[in-house]
């Protein structure tokens, strides 16, 4: 267990998410510091995980080994500005607000200061997230195994070598919790529409989708060769995949994932201006 010390800006959804990980993978509460502006929040994070809090950024920063910013994008810009003048440059810095590019980032908390850029997704609050990390010129093989353990502490993590794949990461896992509630969604209702009550459609869509993901992370077999598996010829499951075949289903997958990358891209240049 490393005795790292993690200073979190911010200690809303996520940073509590990561705070809890950190603590339940054998992380010990006097490592771990958090500063927010709310009374209720900093209340709520120190009762809930026992870790010293603060009203002021400045003052969980000091000593830390890591600083991760885990306020709203919108707030980044001012949050790093304020705490240039704290910042140690062995710190590093982790940043896992969405869209937010290392330019702008390391242009108000100084050029030199070892930054690593997360992109983690909704299922980090109940521990099953998987997150795209990229890190900076500055980040040392140390650093990154940190920034990787800490990640690992709400879910897997893959790293990218270059940071215009993030808006890829974006477009895949960050928001790819929708596309599958969307297809849980559609699946429930087509079952309503078969015959079943709305709660009996929700529960086999919701358990199949988890089944499912579960059986493609755990076997070592690819997803189409599941799929294959799983298809019986002149069958049920044939009549489906052809069915959403021939409707274009690939395609409308591969122009919706490029309509996210593209807005990533674009909501990065307008977030830091
Ligand atoms: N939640 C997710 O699933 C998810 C997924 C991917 C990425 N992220 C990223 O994670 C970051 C945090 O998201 P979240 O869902 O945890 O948001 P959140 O629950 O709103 O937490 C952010 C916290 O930061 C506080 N804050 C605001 N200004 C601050 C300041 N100047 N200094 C210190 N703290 C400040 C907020 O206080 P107030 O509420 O009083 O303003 C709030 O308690 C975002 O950048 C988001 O893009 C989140």
């Amino acid at each position: 267990m490393s005795k790292t010390r993690i200073a979190f800006i911010g200690a809303g959804n996520m940073a509590s998410s990561l705070i809890g990980g950190l603590l339940a993978k054998g992380f010990d509460a006097a490592q771990i510091r958090a500063s927010d502006p709310g009374a209720d929040t900093r209340a709520k994070v120190a009762a809930e995980h026992g870790i010293d809090v603060f009203a002021e950024n400045e003052k969980a920063v000091q000593d830390a080994d890591v600083i991760v910013i885990a306020v709203k994008p919108q707030a980044m810009k001012a949050v790093c500005q304020d705490l240039r003048p704290h910042l140690q440059p062995k710190q590093l810095v982790v940043s896992i607000a969405a869209g937010i590019n290392a330019s702008s980032l390391l242009e108000w908390l100084g050029t030199q200061q070892p930054l690593v850029r997360c992109m983690p997704n909704t299922p980090a609050l109940l521990g099953k997230g998987v997150s795209g990390l990229f890190a900076t010129q500055q980040v040392t093989q140390a650093q990154r195994a940190l920034a990787d353990e800490l990640l690992s502490a709400v879910g897997v993590v893959v790293w990218v070598e270059q940071e215009a794949q993030i808006d890829a990461v974006t477009a895949v896992s960050g928001s790819g919790p929708a596309y599958f509630f969307l297809l849980i969604e559609a699946m429930t209702n087509a079952g309503v529409k078969l015959g079943l009550s709305h709660d009996v459609a929700e529960k086999l869509a919701e358990h199949t989708a988890l089944g499912a993901a579960c059986m493609a992370v755990d076997s070592d077999a690819d997803a189409a060769e599941l799929r294959r598996r799983v298809t019986s010829p002149a069958g049920t499951t044939e009549a489906a995949i052809k069915s959403f075949q021939a409707s274009g289903f690939e395609a409308t997958v591969e122009k919706a994932l490029s309509a996210a990358a593209h807005r990533s891209a674009e909501l990065a240049e307008q977030l830091g201006q």
